[in-house]
C-alpha cells in the first residue's frame, strides 16, 4: 500500500480530535510533538481548560423539530459558517511542511476566520492568497518600528482583523522543550538527531525541503546559548513593556477590527472595550503561559457578564468536542478559537487532516444542538446548562 493511500485511510478513520491527535503522535519526532501539545511547568492550566468543560452539564430539551439546522454565525461583525475561529499558532511549518496554508485552506472551505501569527512559516501575502477572512496576530517586539511595518503589511494585504496577543510579555516556562532540548532553530544534538531519525515520514520532507523558516520574522532568529532560554527565538525579542497606552496607539492606527486576545480579568475586559478594541478574546495560551491561572471557561463568565453587551467576547483553551462549543457559547461566548485541533489534523495529514478536524467538530456541533433541541447558534444560551452551572453564572 502506498504512502499517500495509508495517510488517506488514517485521517478518514479519525473520529475525533483525540485521535487526530494520536495520528500526530505517530508521525512526529517526540520533540515536535511536545512543542505542539505541551503547556507550561506542572501543564496545570492546560489539563484545567480540558477539566471545567467537563464540569458543565447540558441539559437537553425534546420534541422540537430540528430537522433545519443551521450553524452560521456573526463574528466580530461578519459572516462565518460556524462559531469558530482558527487561532494563531507559530511554527506550524515544523510539523507540516505549508501547514499554514494548509490550515488555511481548511478554515476558507469552511468559511472561518483564519489567524496568521507572527511568528507562523507561511508570509502575509501567502497566507492572504489561501486564507477567505483573515485576521494576523501581531507580538509586540522590542523593535517597535519592526512590529510596525508587519502590521500595515497586513493592512496591505486584505486582513480585516488584527490580533494583539498580552498574555505574553515573557516567554513562559516550558519544560517539555527543555528536556527535549528543543529550540528554534533546531538545536542539533544526538538524541534530537535520533529522535528525528525515527520518524522517517517527518524527517524525508525536511531533508529534501530544509528547515521551515518564519517569513515575518527575518532577522529575528537568533541562536539560543541559554539552556534555560525559551524554545522560539521570537520570544527573545518580546516587549515586556508593551502597556494600556500602546494598546491605545494600536486602536488609533489600525482601521479594521482589533482583537485583544489573553485577557482573562473583567477590569480589563472594560478598559479594553473603553479604549474601543472589537473583541477579546478569553484565553490562557492555550496553558502555556500562566500556569497557576486556572481555566479559561472558569474566567470566560465574569468577563462575558462584564463587557458582552458592548463587544464580542470569544474564549480558547481545550475545546475539543462540539458540546465544549455548545459550552462556551451558552456561558457568554460569540464563538471558540481552536489551536491544536486543526494542529493535530496537519500534522496527521495536512490540509485533509485539518479539514477533517473542522468537520469532527461541525458535525459534533450540529449533532449537539440536535439532540438539545436547537436549531439555530442565537438559540443557544444559559438555559441550556444544569442548574448548578447557571448558578455559577449569577
Ligand atoms: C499557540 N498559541 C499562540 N498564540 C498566539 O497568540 N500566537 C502564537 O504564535 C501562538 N503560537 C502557538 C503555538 C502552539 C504550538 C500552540 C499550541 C499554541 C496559542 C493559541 O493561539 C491558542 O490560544 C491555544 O492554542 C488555544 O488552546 P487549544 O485550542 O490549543 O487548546
Amino acid at each position: 500500500m502506498s504512502v499517500s493511500l495509508w495517510r488517506r485511510k488514517s485521517t478518514m478513520h479519525a473520529h475525533s480530535i483525540d485521535d487526530l491527535r494520536r495520528l500526530a503522535q505517530r508521525r512526529l519526532p517526540r520533540a515536535i510533538f511536545d512543542f505542539f501539545d505541551g503547556g507550561a511547568e506542572d501543564e496545570q492550566a492546560l489539563r484545567d481548560n480540558r477539566k471545567a468543560y467537563r464540569r458543565h452539564a447540558l441539559v437537553p430539551r425534546v420534541l422540537c423539530d430540528v430537522s433545519d439546522i443551521s450553524l452560521a454565525t456573526t463574528i466580530v461583525g461578519a459572516h462565518a459558517a460556524l462559531p469558530i475561529v482558527i487561532a494563531p499558532t507559530g511554527a506550524v511549518g515544523f510539523g507540516w511542511r505549508g501547514g499554514d496554508v494548509a490550515i488555511a485552506r481548511a478554515a476558507a472551505r469552511h468559511d472561518i476566520p483564519y489567524t496568521l501569527s507572527t511568528s507562523g512559516t507561511a508570509s502575509i501575502a501567502e497566507i492572504a492568497a489561501a486564507a477567505k477572512r483573515r485576521w494576523f496576530q501581531a507580538y509586540i517586539l522590542r523593535n517597535r518600528a519592526f512590529t510596525l511595518r508587519l502590521i500595515d503589511r497586513a493592512l496591505e494585504y486584505g486582513y480585516d482583523g488584527l490580533m494583539i496577543t498580552v498574555d505574553l510579555p515573557v516567554g513562559g516556562k516550558r519544560e517539555r522543550d527543555f528536556r527535549n532540548d528543543f529550540a528554534i532553530p533546531f538545536r542539533y544534538t544526538a538524541r534530537n538527531l535520533l529522535d528525528f531519525a525515527s520518524r522517517p515520514g517527518w524527517a524525508l520532507p525536511m531533508l529534501r525541503h530544509g528547515i521551515p523558516v518564519m517569513p515575518n520574522l527575518p532577522g529575528l532568529e537568533v541562536r539560543s546559548t541559554d539552556s534555560n532560554a525559551l524554545a522560539s527565538s521570537v520570544g527573545r525579542n518580546y516587549d515586556p513593556s508593551f502597556d494600556w497606552n500602546d494598546l491605545a496607539a494600536i486602536r488609533a492606527h489600525w482601521p479594521h477590527k482589533l482583537i485583544v486576545k489573553g485577557i482573562v480579568h473583567p477590569d480589563d475586559a472594560r478598559r479594553a472595550a473603553d479604549i474601543g478594541v472589537d473583541a477579546i478574546v478569553v484565553s490562557n495560551h492555550g496553558g502555556r503561559q500562566l500556569d497557576a491561572g486556572g481555566a479559561t471557561l472558569d474566567a470566560l463568565q465574569a468577563v462575558a457578564a462584564a463587557v458582552g453587551e458592548r463587544i464580542d467576547v470569544l474564549v480558547d483553551g481545550g475545546v475539543r468536542r462540539g458540546s465544549d462549543i455548545v459550552k462556551a457559547l451558552a456561558l457568554g461566548a460569540r464563538a471558540v478559537l481552536i489551536g491544536r485541533p486543526t494542529l493535530y489534523g496537519v500534522c496527521a495529514d495536512g490540509e485533509a487532516g485539518a479539514h477533517r478536524a473542522l468537520d469532527i467538530l461541525a458535525d459534533e456541533l450540529r449533532r449537539t444542538m440536535q439532540l438539545c433541541g436547537i436549531t439555530r447558534i442565537s438559540d443557544i444560551g444559559p438555559s441550556l446548562l444544569a442548574p448548578q452551572s447557571r448558578m455559577a453564572l449569577r
